[in-house]
């Protein structure tokens, strides 16, 4: 009983490969997706679906409707549909034709899977109550990214729920990894510039140090960390770059220095903001320096709500039984996916495509990068079975209206 594909799942598994391979032949930069759209709009259309909102030049948002009675929801499917600018470097028959470009992070499939589900959904929709709404995201792969224009053109607005999914190399062939909470880090930069006044080394009364305050703001910012963020609240803050002067007896005029800040909440995320921005300014009031600092917010934590996590496990449990579920931990890479969050309470799994044979194995974002397909079905039986599960007419299994990470 466990470990089965269900019969509609198994009867579109070859076109699944076969759209797969078709996507991957022509990767597209991100904002730039525009014949992946088209041929996502034309499969679409050609399935009956005709209730398609174009909100931005190249994402494209899908609205299927159910038929069956009850109380209707609308829930979301997302699938990232861009490629990256690396040259393919593989042995297969369906390489990329377009130079340079790859579909390295699997985000082919991502796109495929999402059509199959439109299919199987077109086909059956007595099976739901309410809108099954499928989001196909332009542009995950380049800050500020593709989720954050969709949720401005109101494409996650009303949802009860949203889905994402990711393969992953890191994880064996056809296996859930899932996990409650915080799933991706805020990732957060910071730029700044001490401006002193330069001048003969064996004067330092006649110059105004950077390299000292620089020196100081590296450490004072240690303290962030340590002494201001709890001991159970998980946050890393890393001065990677630290450049002044020039030679070993001239006092130079500036020092600049860059870091990264990862953290799990939105409240910690602000709070480490503003003890960096105090101690900066502190220590260039003390040092008699100008700080000036410029502070890049890249793309929010991913957090699974809690009651779709367990909704999540427990339709993977009777679909696939035990082996086919890993607990993990947080993931390095950020996902705009989050962005959507805002709007509802979401869910977002990483697919296992991983097998030694065949070279699946290599990271993402590698020229080398492949996957093991034979885990595609097993995607959209999850995504659809989810959609079911949500969209049954009872709204029971519907998370909390409010989103949980605001
Ligand atoms: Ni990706």
């Amino acid at each position: 009983m466990h470990n089965t594909l269900s019969t509609e799942v198994r009867a579109v598994a070859e076109e699944l490969t076969a759209c797969r391979r078709a996507l991957h032949q022509r990767p597209e930069l991100s904002f730039a997706e525009h014949e992946t759209t088209a041929f996502i709009e034309a499969q679409l259309r050609a399935l009956g679906i005709t209730d398609i909102d174009r909100p931005t030049k190249t994402g494209l948002v899908a609205h299927i409707f159910g038929s069956k009675p009850g109380k209707p929801a609308a829930v979301a499917v997302r699938a990232d549909i861009d490629a990256l600018p690396i040259a393919e470097d593989n042995d297969l028959p369906f390489l990329s034709q377009n130079p340079g470009v790859m579909h390295a992070c699997g985000h082919d499939g991502h796109t495929a899977m999402l059509l199959s589900v439109a299919k199987l959904l077109s086909q059956s929709r007595g099976s739901f109550c309410g809108e099954a709404r499928l989001i196909f995201q332009h542009a995950e792969e380049l800050p500020p990214g593709g989720a954050i224009e969709l949720y401005r053109a109101g494409a996650s607005k009303g949802l009860d729920a949203l889905l994402g999914l990711h393969l992953s190399s890191a994880y064996p062939t056809g296996v859930f990894g899932i996990k409650g909470g915080p799933l991706t880090a805020n990732v957060d930069r910071f730029d700044v510039i001490l401006t002193g006044r330069g001048g003969h080394c064996a004067l330092p009364e006649q110059c105004i140090d950077p390299v000292v305050a620089g020196a100081q703001l590296v450490l004072s910012l240690q303290t962030v960390v340590s002494r201001r963020v709890g001991a159970t609240d998980p946050a890393v803050l890393s001065v990677c770059k630290f450049v002044s002067g020039a030679s070993y007896n001239i006092i130079p005029d500036e020092a600049q220095l860059s870091g990264t800040i990862r953290s799990f909440s939105p409240q910690t995320r602000a709070h480490m903001e503003a003890e960096i921005r105090r101690i900066t300014e502190g220590v260039a009031m003390s040092t008699g320096t100008r700080a000036q600092m410029e502070w890049t917010a890249g793309y929010p934590s991913v957090f699974n709500d809690a009651a779709l996590t367990t909704l999540a496990r427990s339709v993977l449990h009777d679909r696939f039984g035990e082996e086919g579920i890993l607990d993990i931990a947080c993931v390095a890479p950020g996902e705009d996916f989050s962005y959507f969050l805002a709007d509802a309470p979401g869910f977002f799994v990483e697919l296992g495509t991983r097998t030694a044979a065949g070279g699946c194995d290599m990271p993402h974002h590698n020229p080398r990068y492949r996957m093991d397909e034979s885990a595609l079905p097993r995607g959209v039986q999850f995504e659809l079975d989810m959609l079911r599960k949500l969209l049954d007419g009872t709204r029971e299994n519907l998370p909390e209206r409010s989103p949980s990470c605001a």
